[in-house]
């Protein structure tokens, strides 16, 4: 018989900031021990599903590998073969498969459909991407910084365009760390009002939303980008290509931030759309780092969703 005691990990606030730590540094241990021992059984016995709408690289590999080096079984299943509200109803198939897996992770649209599976089933629930939260990416991110500056609080990051998925968890990350987050983007890309108001009892860092890129990259640190046609986004590409424009990540914004600033993006990148090559391949450019640690931080949250439950 199941036991009702789990939890999800839907959004970055789902953590407290001792777990957020705890997970950076576990993060850290895995990433080390990786250059000299690639198998563990943190997961032994354990098997994980993955059901995912959208196309994935990095984070279905990550967790692919992640899993088998942790010593569990991983069954990813993509939109074609399960169809999930066309073949079946969500919660039928969620329902389903926690009579196999020990956890499940998903890639969906709607946010809310997690909501729902995670309130359905009495397995963990990791959100692998939705169209507001993308924790796992908050993750690797915040260790990615971690790494780079030495430490969160104090970070002044700046995010160059769509207030989207990537976005919004970068902004709950100041739910926990001192950061000062500054977006610009058309005020129309901003996030939504009920979203911001949400933050605001839980902020420990500093917010600002802006359509200047020069208040926003002001003595950064980090300079994030991400791609200005989100999948799902995809009918409004060319009016998102014009509005965007100047919001391009290039050498010349790039020094409006501070000289030693850092680049980030999470990919896939459009090279020549929202960041330029001259900089995605800079000195500056710490994507591939971000990049490699979504396998370590997908290591420390499966230890710490699934691994000590019965
Ligand atoms: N950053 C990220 O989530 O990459 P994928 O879409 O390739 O998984």
């Amino acid at each position: 018989m199941l036991t009702r005691t789990k939890r999800d990990y839907l959004t970055l606030r789902g953590l407290s900031r001792q777990e957020l730590d705890m997970l950076l540094d576990r993060s850290l241990r895995f990433k080390e021990s990786r250059r000299r021992v690639r198998r563990d059984d943190v997961l032994a016995g354990k098997a994980v599903a993955m059901v995912f709408e959208k196309p994935s690289l990095r984070t279905r590999v990550s967790f692919e590998v992640a899993v088998q080096e942790l010593g569990g079984i991983v069954s990813f299943l993509e939109e074609g073969q399960v169809q999930p509200g066309k073949r079946e109803a969500f919660l039928d198939m969620a329902r389903t498969l926690e009579r196999y897996a020990d956890g499940l992770v998903l890639r969906t649209f709607s946010h809310a459909i997690q909501e729902r599976v995670a309130q359905a089933v009495q397995i963990p629930v990791i959100n692998a991407l939705s169209e507001s939260s993308h924790p796992c990416q908050g993750l690797a991110d915040l260790l990615a910084i971690k790494e780079a500056l030495g430490g969160l609080d104090g970070v002044k990051l700046a995010f160059l365009g769509d207030g989207n998925n990537v976005a919004k968890t970068l902004m709950e990350a100041c739910c926990r760390y001192k950061i000062d987050f500054r977006l610009a983007s058309p005020k129309a890309f901003f996030p939504d009002s009920e979203f911001l108001e949400s933050l605001k009892p839980e902020m420990a860092g500093t917010m600002v939303l802006t359509e200047s890129l020069e208040e926003a990259l002001e003595g950064a640190d980090i300079v994030y980008t991400d791609v200005w046609v989100s999948m799902g986004k995809e009918p409004e590409k060319e009016l998102r290509r014009r509005i965007f424009l100047k919001y391009q990540l290039n050498l010349k914004t790039l020094r409006l931030a501070k000289p030693n600033a850092k680049v980030m993006h999470c990919l896939p990148a459009v090279r020549g759309e929202e960041i330029t090559s001259e900089v995605l391949d800079s000195p500056c450019s710490i994507v591939f780092d971000q990049a490699e640690n979504r396998l370590h931080t997908t290591k420390a949250l499966l230890e710490f969703f699934l691994a000590n439950r019965p």
